[in-house]
């Protein structure tokens, strides 16, 4: 780079600092991005470059300087100019009539007062002193008096401005909320989990803790965000003269504040206010605990004064709590559509997030050992919003001595079916299938899909509707189904039933393999199904094998074998067998062969390129059941590649390795037909 005059360098990094964060306020204070992502992290990789070429010009308020120090080995402290206050509660509609009472005959008024409603936001208070509009130093709360100075962690929350914009005073603290949304949340506890780590409670503990971590470095990967609420002390600054006009002032000075505050008049607005924001907590991006009432006029409130720790011009009107303590008096099992247990826990019921709940769910068996509860056990419930209630935690000094361990059921409690948990899997299953009422519409669907049945004009919602109207318990019912029964049905005319029931005719004669991945033994996709129907020939041979003989068919283990066995080791499963064959499903007797005496056997095939004739899906079922494997990328073990229009770098790659290539007509001449 040529030699630059410093000053004019300075100017340019300078303007390129402007720009960004002018993009930073309309992303985070106005919520307007006006650029994309994309070119946003293009600007701040060309400073980033800058910087690093000239490190003397980087300044700590320059937005790449958010990450950098070390970590502490404790946090200082930091003595509130002002104390940080607490504010009241209010519970009901009496108790904010109540408030506005004797605010009124605080400030000896009869006419309503002006209020500002603001969300309580549920995160961690934080304090942040701005010099000259450079952020110079962030504390928590504390006890009000005296908290911790978390500058490190505040400066990596990319919504609290390194800078503040405009003319801002020459001191200004400024009091907020550091909060996580939800979506970040949930994707956050993910993470943890995914990584063997304890996942987060709720979204304000998670806040709390990321502010807490000693490495600025671990903050900056916590996904915090920042709302301003109020302000502390201010030098050098005409105050407005309310509340909302301070909070104006704010936005303007590049601070994040709420979009949900309003102006309200006499506790009547106050009221509708909280109704309306609770009526829509649930679809918030983060979570509130309330709302916050606060006399607008900085000069009423100045009258009004403070009780104990609280303002008397403000309260803070709670909503339904969203977690409880209850006892668990049972955990029932319920069988889901894919035969999966989930354990629903039994409670004695109580008034959370709005509504009674007696019922929440457990998840899974291993939610219960990590959760370690038993039955007879207090526990934390918790419901957000619709979502389904759930238990969150044990309340170990609560457990009676008779409580008792959560057994997983050995019988499906719908069907009476073997339960089965394969080692190292969460889940527990009935083995049931076809013959567990629960798992039958899911497993209707499967049995008519195209590589299984291929019922042709039986989807899924005429399957579900089907299921619902009890016209059919399982698959064998469908081949009982006739016109008249049909046509009555929702959307369905004369034609389309006579249709349906030829479809249903044509699909009785199918091929062996196509029948057995048809009845949804777990694990058994087509071409495990393909290779049984291989190696015994018949369903007969394969229903009499034993898990030593199963295990003899290529690509089957022992888990498959035993999903197979338990399958067939159940009479229902058995019965419904029969009635399919008595119903007159059937199929050509398949010669039982050794992998080695099919034609393609040992060789392995690559498809690549678009076919005419047929499509991949079918060229791959006829190269299987001659015996070849088919791969998707060519190597030298590759035998031979069906080359069809268009085909690219597989094609070049088979002919640099010297490998045949065919076109589809020479595929077509060499298959026999089906
Ligand atoms: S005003 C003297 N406004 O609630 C006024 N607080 O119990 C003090 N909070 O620690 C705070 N949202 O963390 C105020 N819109 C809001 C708030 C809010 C949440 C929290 C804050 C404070 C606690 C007060």
């Amino acid at each position: 780079m040529p030699v630059r005059d410093d000053a004019a360098l300075a100017a340019e990094i300078e303007a390129l600092r402007e720009e960004i964060r002018a993009h930073n306020y309309r992303y985070y204070v106005l919520d307007d991005p006006d650029i994309p992502d994309a070119a946003y992290d293009r600007l701040m990789q060309k400073l980033l470059a800058f910087e690093q070429e000239y490190p003397d010009q980087i300044t700590p308020d320059s937005p790449t300087q958010r990450v950098g120090a070390e970590p502490l080995s404790s946090f200082g402290t930091v003595a509130h100019e002002q104390p940080m206050l607490s504010l009241a509660n209010a519970f009901s509609e009496e108790d904010m009539a109540s408030f506005d009472r004797r605010v009124r005959e605080g400030l000896e008024r009869d006419e309503a007062i002006e209020y500002c409603c603001e969300p309580k936001l549920d995160g961690a208070a934080v304090s942040l002193l701005y010099e000259h509009g450079r952020l110079v130093r962030a504390a928590t709360r504390g006890d009000g008096e005296t908290g911790e100075d978390i500058t490190q962690n505040v400066r990596t929350i990319k919504s609290v401005p390194l800078r503040l914009r405009g003319n801002p005073p020459a001191r200004l603290e400024v009091r907020g909320e550091v909060y996580m949304p939800l979506a970040e949340f949930a994707r956050l506890n993910e993470r943890q989990l995914s990584r063997g780590e304890k996942a987060f409670v709720n979204p304000r503990n998670a806040a709390a803790g990321s502010l807490r971590q000693l490495d600025p470095a671990l903050t900056a990967q916590r996904p915090l965000a920042f709302y301003c609420y109020s302000i502390g002390i201010s030098e050098g600054w005409q105050l407005p003269d309310n509340q909302s006009a301070v909070l104006d002032a704010m936005r303007e000075f590049g601070l994040p504040v709420n979009a949900e505050i309003r102006i309200a008049h006499g506790s009547q607005d106050c009221r509708d206010y909280h109704a309306d924001l609770l009526g829509r907590r649930g679809a918030l991006a983060y979570e509130i605990d309330g709302a916050v009432f606060k006399v607008n006029s900085l000069a009423e409130q100045g009258r009004l004064g403070f009780v104990s720790r609280a303002p008397r011009w403000a309260i803070a009107w709670k909503f339904p709590a969203q977690e409880e303590m209850t006892v668990l008096h049972d955990v029932e099992f319920q069988v889901g559509r894919t035969g999966v247990l989930t354990p629903v826990a039994r409670l004695q019921p109580v008034f959370v997030g709005g509504v009674t709940v007696s019922n929440a769910t457990l998840h899974n068996l291993d939610e219960i050992e990590k959760l370690d509860v038993r039955i007879g056990d207090t526990v934390v419930v918790r419901r957000a919003g619709d979502v389904i209630p759930q238990v969150v935690s044990v309340v170990p000094d609560a457990r009676p001595a008779g409580a008792r361990p959560i057994a997983l059921p050995a019988h499906c409690p719908v069907c009476g079916s073997a339960v089965e948990r394969q080692k190292g899997e969460v889940a527990a299953r009935c083995s049931g299938a076809l013959a567990c009422r629960a798992q039958r519409a899911e497993g209707i669907k499967h049995f008519a899909s195209r590589k299984a049945m291929d019922i042709e004009g039986l989807g899924d919602r005429l399957v579900e509707m089907l299921v619902e109207q009890e016209l059919i318990h399982d698959v064998a019912d469908l081949f009982r189904l006739d016109v008249n029964t049909l046509a009555g049905l929702e959307r369905m005319g004369e034609k389309s039933a006579a249709n349906l029931v030829e479809a249903l005719a044509r699909a009785q004669s199918t091929r062996l393999h196509r029948f057995l991945f048809a009845l949804g033994i777990r694990e058994v996709g087509e071409s495990t199904a393909r290779n049984l129907v291989r190696h015994f020939g018949t369903l007969e041979n394969i229903i009499a094998a034993d898990v030593d003989a199963l295990q003899q068919v290529p690509d089957i283990g022992a888990v498959v074998a035993g999903h197979v066995r338990a399958f067939l080791d159940e009479e229902r499963n058995l019965r419904i067998i029969q009635r399919l064959r008595d119903a007159g499903v059937h199929w050509p007797v398949e010669s039982a062969s050794a992998e080695a005496e099919l034609p393609l056997s040992g060789q392995t095939w690559v498809l690549t390129g678009k076919l005419e004739g047929l499509t991949r899906e079918e060229a791959k079922e006829k190269l299987e059941s001659m015996g070849a494997k088919v791969a998707g990328s060519v190597s030298k073990k590759t035998r031979c590649v069906l080359a069809g229009a268009d085909a690219g770098s597989k094609l070049e790659k088979a002919r640099s390795l010297g490998i045949e290539v065919i076109d589809e007509n020479e595929f077509l001449r060499r298959m026999p037909a089906d």
